[in-house]
Formats: structure tokens, C-alpha cells, sequence
């Protein structure tokens, strides 16, 4: 395989695991894995700053192909001189294809070999997002590592359906590896191939043959049991080049996280940080908490008396509680910020532990604690 443009290190391998510590270099930063990328679909990590995200952490953000090619388009990262001085964003960014995006539609969608046919809900302007457009869009944002339009399918798709898919977007990556003429940004490749393991197999292997610098295991969180989806994971990364980061889409939980780790992945993206902090949803070191619940009202306590973020370091359950109860924005910024340090603190663990070989003890010690989580 030719060398990768991520000059991508392994650093350590756990002993009793397939969890691995590495670092790479985008074309803004060098990173440190496993990783925990938030969501930035809009070009924003809702309710959060750039600095703040920076400050507790974040290497990379993941923004949106699909949303911003419709708003506010292509030529207006041109001219802003692209994603990181458009959102003034010192670290690197990743982009979704807006494969993913199109599947998740309700309605007034098609595929063909052409690409994706959807309709704008900006104006309501039929749209073909091919591979090419889809590459060139994300070479206008000027994101560190482009992803490949694939197909996206529900995993619980049918043999038939499954194979169909996952040959188009083998043909799609090679599409979109030509489309990326002499551009610096890297680019990943998406394994599809629902739940059956031969076809899992066929797609890495095509992939693989082509000269990508990361793989992703897409397909998955889309509708399986959390056993299927680790059994995926598990036997599609042992399939993927070892000197290659590789990156879980779409998941998931903190304790979802840990245990794609475990079974050799890298990096991870996921709205629940974000997500659930709108609702008063917030992770902590002895489990989750709901802070709508009025037994905080009066809570003179921390949010969690073991997390170093600025949050903890102020606020009471009591005011937090009030916040979310008044849907007030501050509250979902805060707990928001809270949450996204855990995912990063939780992550900075496990790697100090792949590096000190100790990773097996803490993989058991953390299980325990992030089990039965209802968030
Ligand atoms: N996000 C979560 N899963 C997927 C996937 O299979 N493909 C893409 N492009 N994005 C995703
Ligand atoms: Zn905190």
C-alpha cells in the first residue's frame, strides 16, 4: 500500500486486547488515539465554543458534507478561506460524505450508480450528490480527512441488498479517490456489508486494494443488538491494515466506546454528548444522572466531584438543575461542555492505560461502572 499522508504511528498494543494507541498528522494537527471526535454538522458543536472544545480536548470535529453543501454552500468556504477560519477552529476537522445523511431521510430520496438523489431542504431543489460532488464540496470546506460517499443501509438489510450496496460504494470510493486530483486532504474509505461476516470481508478487501490513509466501519448503530454490532466491529477491524487508523461511525455510548477500543478501534463520532445534554442528561464518574429530577433542586454538590472540567469546578446540581428545568441555553452549553470532557477524559484514560499496558484492568474496572446506563 502506498504511504499514508497521515504519517500515522503505532505507539502501543495492549496485552490481552486489541486496543492500540497511536498518533498521526493531519494537515492541522497532530493527533493522539483512541480519539472521540464531536459533532459539528453545521459547522458549530451546538452550544459550544471553539475555544472551549480545544481547551477540554477536542483534536477533531466532525462537520457535515450534506448540510453544508446545501447551506451555506461550497463557495462561501472558498471564499472564507475554508472550515477552520470560517469557525475559527484551530484543530483538525473530519467530513462526512452525506451518505449517511441521505439514508437517514424520511422520504423524497433515491440511489442510483450516479450518486444520491435527494431534495433540498433549503429550497426544495433536486440535488444529485455524486462521489465527485461530494469530494469536491468537501475540498472547498477544506476538511483534514474526507470521507467517500457511500452507501449506507440499514444492518439488518438482506444478503442481497447488503452485497448491492456495498459494491456500489466500492465502485463510489474509487470514484472518489479520482476526484481528489492533487489534493493534500486525506481521505478514508467506509466498510459496509450489514451484519453478514463474507461480505464485511469482500468490502474491506476492495477497499484495501485502493490507496486510502484511513478505514471506517460504517453500517453500524443503525438498528442491530449492541452484541451484533460489537461482533462487526470486532471481526471488521481485525480485517484492516494494521498501519491504518480506523474509525467506528456514529458510536455511540461512553461504555459503546470502550468496547470498540477493545476490538482495535481508534476514533469515534457522536451527537449523544451534545444530544443528551439539551435534555439534562449528564455523565459522571459513578454513572448517568438526570438532572430534571427534583431531588437535585436543592443540590448544593458538584455535577461530578472527580471530573476537572470549568463546569464541575463551579456550578451546583441545584443551578444546573434549575437551567435545565427553564430550558435555558446555558444549560445545555454547560452540561453540553461537561459531557464532551468525559467522553475526552474517558478516552485520555484508556490510551495512558494502552501505553502503560495496563488497559485490560481498566477496560473491567470502567465496564462495570458504564454499564446499565440509561441515558
Ligand atoms: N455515520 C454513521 N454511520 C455511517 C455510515 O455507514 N456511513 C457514513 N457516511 N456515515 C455514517
Ligand atoms: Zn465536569
Amino acid at each position: 500500500m502506498s504511504p499514508s499522508r497521515l504519517d500515522f504511528q503505532l505507539e502501543a498494543q495492549a496485552t490481552g486486547s486489541r486496543a492500540r494507541a497511536a498518533t498521526f498528522r493531519t494537515l492541522h494537527s497532530t493527533v493522539r488515539t483512541p480519539l472521540f471526535m464531536p459533532v459539528g454538522t453545521q459547522a458549530t458543536v451546538k452550544a459550544q465554543l471553539p475555544e472551549t472544545l480545544h481547551e477540554s480536548g477536542s483534536q477533531i470535529l466532525l462537520a457535515n458534507t450534506y448540510h453544508l453543501l446545501l447551506r451555506p454552500g461550497p463557495e462561501v468556504f472558498k471564499k472564507m478561506g475554508g472550515i477552520h477560519k470560517f469557525m475559527q477552529w484551530p484543530g483538525s476537522v473530519l467530513t462526512d460524505s452525506g451518505g449517511y445523511q441521505i439514508f437517514s431521510l424520511p422520504h423524497s430520496r433515491s440511489m442510483t450508480e450516479a450518486g444520491a438523489v435527494f431534495q433540498s431542504y433549503v429550497d426544495g431543489q433536486r440535488i444529485l450528490l455524486s462521489p465527485e460532488l461530494s469530494i469536491q464540496t468537501q475540498m472547498a470546506i477544506g476538511s483534514d480527512i474526507m470521507m467517500v460517499l457511500d452507501q449506507c443501509i440499514p444492518s439488518t438489510a438482506d444478503e442481497k441488498a447488503a452485497r448491492k450496496a456495498l459494491q456500489v460504494t466500492q465502485r463510489w470510493a474509487a470514484r472518489s479517490l479520482a476526484a481528489r486530483e492533487d489534493s493534500p486532504q486525506s481521505m478514508f474509505a467506509i466498510v459496509q456489508g450489514a451484519l453478514y461476516p463474507h461480505l464485511r470481508r469482500e468490502s474491506a478487501e476492495g477497499l484495501m486494494q485502493m490507496s486510502f490513509d484511513g478505514f471506517a466501519i460504517g453500517g453500524l448503530a443503525v438498528g442491530e443488538e449492541k452484541a451484533e454490532r460489537e461482533d462487526t466491529c470486532e471481526l471488521t477491524a481485525c480485517l484492516l491494515p494494521a498501519d491504518r487508523p480506523r474509525y467506528l461511525m456514529g458510536v455511540g455510548t461512553p461504555l459503546d466506546v470502550l468496547e470498540a477500543v477493545h476490538r482495535g478501534v481508534d476514533m469515534f463520532d457522536c451527537i449523544i454528548p451534545t444530544q443528551v445534554a439539551k435534555r439534562g442528561s449528564v455523565f459522571t464518574s459513578r454513572g448517568v444522572i438526570q438532572l430534571r429530577r427534583t431531588v437535585y433542586k436543592f443540590s448544593e454538590d458538584r455535577l461530578d466531584p472527580d471530573c476537572t472540567c470549568p463546569v464541575c469546578a463551579k456550578y451546583t446540581r441545584a443551578y444546573l438543575h434549575h437551567l435545565t428545568k427553564t430550558q435555558e441555553p446555558l444549560g445545555w452549553q454547560l452540561m453540553g461542555q461537561h459531557n464532551i470532557h468525559f467522553y475526552h477524559q474517558l478516552m485520555r484514560e484508556i490510551r495512558q492505560s494502552i501505553l502503560e499496558d495496563r488497559f485490560l484492568k481498566l477496560y473491567h474496572e470502567k465496564r462495570q461502572i458504564l454499564q446499565v446506563e440509561d441515558i
